[in-house]
Formats: C-alpha cells, structure tokens, sequence
C-alpha cells in the first residue's frame, strides 16, 4: 500500500493556507501561484440561463467523473452502472453514491497529476435508486439506499486524455449507512448514547446525509452529518412523548422521508429513541487508510452539520468553524485543547489522532455595529448546568442547539458552507436564505441577518481579534446581500457595480490564490419562477475580494445543485460537483426535468449527480 504522504503538505491546498496564514510551513515550501490584481476574473463571463446542460466560459473546458453508480474501484468488486437501477444493494456499496456534495482533492505526487478525490453523497432520491421506485419498500431497499449515502475515495490520475479515475485503486473506499464507526469525544460512553446494539455507547453503524466538509492539517478528511433526523421514524402516536430537544433537532415519529424504521429497527424512534443522538456529528476519515475505521467527534458539538472549516490558531491550537443549516440555527467554533504536530507523515497523524477530542465548543452573537462574540458552550458556564436541563457536557454537546439559545447566541438564515481566505485569514459564511426571518412568531430581522421574508440569502465574513483564530471576538460585516438588484425592493447588495447575481449561495471554496469560488442552491421548485426567474439554473461564480468583483463562471443542468468546489494545488484543475439533476420537484409533478449526463431530453435517462473536472484549454490558472 503506497501510504506516501510526503508530498500532502505542499500539495493540498487547506495545508498550504494554513502555511502562508500562519508561516508555520518549512523553508522549501513554495508560494502558491497567484495571480496579480489585473489577472483576475479574467475569463469570459457566462449569462443567467436555463439552459438544461453545462455552460461554462469558451476557454474552458470540462470532462465528466465518476457519476452515481460509477464502479468506485475496489478491487475485485467493480460494478458496472445498470441504467435501469437494477444494481443490488451490494453494488451501490461499492459504487458512487447519489447527491455528491462537499469534496476535497488530496494530492499523491508533487505534480499534483495523482491524487485522491474525497466527497460526500449527501442524500438519495429513492425514485430514481431502485428500478420501481419506493411505493413498496423492502429491507433491500433500505439497505441500498443506505449504502447511496456517504463518502467516496476515488484515486484519479491525469494525463494526455485528462483526469481519469484509477480502476481499482488500493485507496478506493466507500464509507456509507452501514460502515462501522467509532465514537470518541466526550459524550462517547455517556447515556444518551447507548443503545440495545451498543451498551456502551462508542460505536454506531454508518454516516449518511453528509453535506460539508473539512481537512484537517494533518490530512484527513471530515464529513458533516446534516439532514439526518429524516431517515428516523415511527409510529405517529410515538410524536405525542417527543421531548424539546427531539423536537427541535426535528427527529419526531411520523415526520420521516423515507420508511426505514419499518424494516431496520434502529430508525425506529419509538423503540430506540438514543439511535438519532449519534447522528448529526463531524465525522474524521483517513482517505489514504482504507482500513482505518471513522470516527464521530463529539467535541465538535451534535447540529444538521454543514462545514468542518480548519485553521491554526497563532498559538497551534486546531480551530474548526460549523454552521447549523436550518432556519434560526447557530454558527460554532471549536478551538482544540492541545496544539496541532505540523506534517502529515505517520508520526503527525499519531500526535493528532485525539486532537479532535479534546477543546473548547462556541457559538456566535453578531452584535449592532459589526462587532462579535464566541460565548462558551461549557458546563457549569453561561448557565448552562443542571438547573437549565444540561447534566453535563455530554448533553450540552448533543443537545448544542439548546445550549445556544441558552448563552443567546445569534439565530442566522441557514448557515451553509465556511470559507476561509488563506491569506488575511477571513473567513466567509453563506447564509442561504430563510423564507421565515420576521415572520409572526418568528425572530425578526437583526444586523447580521437584515432581511424579513430573506429569499436570496447572503454572504457575511468575520475578521478574528488580532488575527488570531482563536480569539473570543471578531468584527463582521455582509459581503453580499443576494438577490437580484433590478427587483424593486431586493435589498440585494454587492460589493461592486456590475457584479454578477446570485440567489442561495451554499458552496463556498477559497482557492490558494485567494478567489472566492461561490455556489448556489436555489430550490428546484423556484429555479426559473418569479422572483427568481432572472437568476436561471443554480451556478458557479468567481468573486476576488480585493476588489470585489463577483463573475458568473458556470450555470448547470436543470434542477440541479451545484456544489462542492476544490481547486487543485497548481490551481489548474476546478474540481465541482453537479447535485441532484431534474430534481424539480414542481406543482406535484414528480418527472424529472432532466436527463444530465446520459440523455439529452427529460425522462431518456435517470439523471446522475457527478463530478465535473474543469481545465483552461491553454492549462493555465483556473479563475484568472
Ligand atoms: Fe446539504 Fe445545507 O446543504
Ligand atoms: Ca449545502
Ligand atoms: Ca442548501
Ligand atoms: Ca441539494
């Protein structure tokens, strides 16, 4: 097994903005390529479309990878994709899931042409999984579905004919619903965790819903646990004894997506109410360890979890920026105890193997006036103890929802993806949109969050005390205010004239160059209605935030997300993911309303989520 990881720290790109952040890398490092202040945005910007396919500027070009069902690569057991969906639960585990969505591009060579590409399947349209849909479900089909979800490591490789994934590879993995786990942290072991099958509470089978992600310093990959409460169900009369806590992470009998819990006990919510309470976590997996089993992190606090966003803090503590995508939910900050062993190699990976365990859990107030607060989410602090419903630190980390309203934390529009720009060290948070915000009953409109009825969502970065990640204040202020300008009323802002406009930005990825790559998520029942209409399909766009600049780079197919952006290192290759085509979901109509990539009119093929590997056509520098 070639577990070579010498060349990782010049190579990935979140090593290398922890470098030129924190000047903690070594004398041979060498400077990314950037690119001075005419050379950006310099390709040739894309219209708003609907137009059902990839639109990217003419100098670009892209090829197609590893699409929903593609053979992931473990040797011996390559299944070929069955246009008809008639790939048995035991295939999908070992082929792309559906919905890919956060990734990450681990280099395996200093040319940075090898590598492995890690990304999340955040979820699954059982319509299109199995080959007569789901008006009757099986234990096999449960089983499939959850074998759809999770995460993938994929080697690829470049050459004359592009990027093309290696078949088999001895890194290809896929973690999914049923892989084995582990639990670690402080709420491992504790009560809420223990369940008939794991009396010990420290071990759990699966991830699934996964939507964000991070790299740690030390090169591994972490995926974010976010819509989970979905795939847990029972009987509807079981909804009567919900607690609080169950109501608000939403894991409420008869509420489910799919009917799990009639054929898998553990989704059943009436029989096994702790199952859900280890769902909802960050998750660390060792991309160049196919052996290594993942770990749930519980230090890092229980949410619908979007982002594991890492940085050093200037004393070396690993500092990691969340946010909790529902309406009114919080964005955390966790700032380990002990300090990060620079380097990938084995030794480093030993060091930090428990660095995640360990540290401090935050959640932010953006105060008037563009100043901030991190307010401690400890036991026995800010009045989170016993008398307020928090046992110990277990609860306050499971239940971190509630330990958020406890210390008043500030309730965002849907906080998505983190950004953090690998030189000044600021760092971006989407806000997506939040149809809710001044409603009655509702909180109202508040300085970070300014918009009642907020149907385009935004852009808000923060500048940490002194520079230093790990600092208990910040100042703020709204990059973007989305929507599109030319509506009466918008509220849109953008930081320059004549930017290009968005709605629902989601993905988010600062490339070592420092331009901002942002992606959007209008629901596919809106894409193409007033007042979204102008905005087209979901899209890609470059902003430089040295001048402001925002250019439209990419529009997809119909109804799909775009989402999931790394650059490689050499900043010549765009890696992104297109997310659930035809999914329009529109006036009950449940056809697809696309056929991206196999067919070209809806309803020729089952449309597949895949990887996009965008180049210049002169191999120059992506975004430039
Ligand atoms: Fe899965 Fe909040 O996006
Ligand atoms: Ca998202
Ligand atoms: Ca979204
Ligand atoms: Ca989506």
């Amino acid at each position: 097994m070639p577990l070579d990881r010498r060349h990782f720290l010049i190579q990935s790109g979140s090593a290398a903005a922890v470098v030129a952040l924190f000047g903690q890398g070594c004398a041979s490092t060498p400077a990314p390529p950037s690119a001075g202040p005419d050379e950006t945005l310099g390709f040739t910007g894309v219209p708003a479309s609907l137009r059902d396919g990839i639109v990217i500027p003419p100098e670009y070009e892209w090829q197609l990878l590893y699409p929903w069902g593609s053979p992931t690569g473990v040797a011996g057991r390559m299944p070929t994709f069955a246009p008809d969906a008639g790939n048995s639960a035991d295939d999908q585990a070992v082929q792309a899931g559906m919905h890919h969505d956060g990734m990450h591009f681990f280099a395996l060579d200093a040319a940075g042409e090898r590598g492995l590409l890690v990304m999340n399947h955040e979820y699954t349209d059982e319509q299109l999984l199995h080959t007569d849909g789901v008006k009757e479900w099986t234990s096999g089909k449960v089983r499939k579905s959850l074998h759809a979800m999770g995460v993938s490591v994929i080697e690829i490789r470049r050459s004359g004919q592009g990027w093309q994934q290696v078949l088999p590879s001895p890194f290809a993995r896929r973690v999914h619903g049923n892989t084995p786990m582990r639990i670690a942290g402080p709420a491992a072991g504790t009560p809420l965790m223990r369940t008939a099958a794991n009396p010990a509470g420290d071990a759990v089978f699966g991830t699934f819903a996964n939507c964000a992600m991070g790299v740690t310093p030390w090169g591994t990959y972490l995926t974010c646990e976010e819509n989970f409460h979905g795939y847990f169900g029972g009987p509807k009369d079981a909804a009567r004894n919900a607690t609080p806590a169950q109501r608000r992470y939403g894991t409420v009998a008869g509420s489910q997506w799919v009917e799990y819990w009639r054929f898998d006990e553990r989704f059943d919510l009436s029989r096994h109410p702790n199952e859900p309470h280890r769902f909802g976590w960050v998750v660390e997996i060792d991309p160049f360890d196919p052996t290594a089993t993942p770990v749930k992190r519980t230090a890092l606090g229980r949410k619908r979890q979007e982002s594991a966003t890492c940085t050093v803090a200037k004393d070396g503590r690993l500092v990691v920026y969340m946010g909790d995508d529902s309406r009114f939910e919080y964005i955390y900050k966790f700032v380990s105890r002990d300090k990060v062993r620079p380097g990938t190699d084995a030794a480093a990976r030993a060091a930090n193997r428990h660095l995640l365990d360990e540290g401090t859990l935050y959640a932010a107030r953006y105060d008037a006036g563009g100043r901030g607060q991190w307010l401690e989410l400890t036991h026995g602090r800010n009045g989170l103890d016993a008398a307020n419903g928090f046992a110990d630190q277990a609860e306050v980390l499971i239940h971190a929802r509630l330990a958020g309203d406890q210390v008043g934390a500030t309730k965002m529009d849907r906080p998505e993806w983190i950004a953090i720009h690998p030189q000044s060290g600021e760092v971006y948070v989407t806000l997506t949109n939040n149809s809710q915000r001044g409603d009655a009953g509702k909180p109202a409109p508040d300085a970070a969050n300014p918009r009642a009825n907020n149907l385009f969502g935004g852009i808000l970065r923060w500048r940490e005390d002194a520079g230093d990640a790990a600092s208990t204040g910040f100042s703020w202020d709204h990059f973007a205010l989305a929507g599109d300008p030319a509506q009466p009323g918008s509220g849109a802002r953008y930081p320059s004239a004549g930017a290009d406009a968005f709605g629902a930005p989601d993905g988010l990825h600062f490339d070592r160059g420092g331009l901002l790559w942002i992606q959007t998520d209008l629901s596919g029942q809106v894409i193409g209605k007033p007042p979204y209409t102008s905005l087209g399909n979901n899209q890609m766009l470059c902003a430089d935030p040295a001048s402001g600049r925002i250019k439209r780079f990419l529009t997809g197919p119909n109804g799909c997300e775009i989402t999931g952006c790394v650059v490689t290192p050499d900043r010549r290759t765009l890696f992104v993911n297109i997310q659930h085509p035809g999914e329009a979901r529109d006036d009950g109509d449940t056809k697809h309303n696309s056929a991206w990539p196999d067919g070209t009119t809806p309803g020729s093929a089952r449309p597949r989520s895949a990887t996009l590997a965008i180049r210049r056509r002169d191999g120059g520098i992506v975004g430039t």
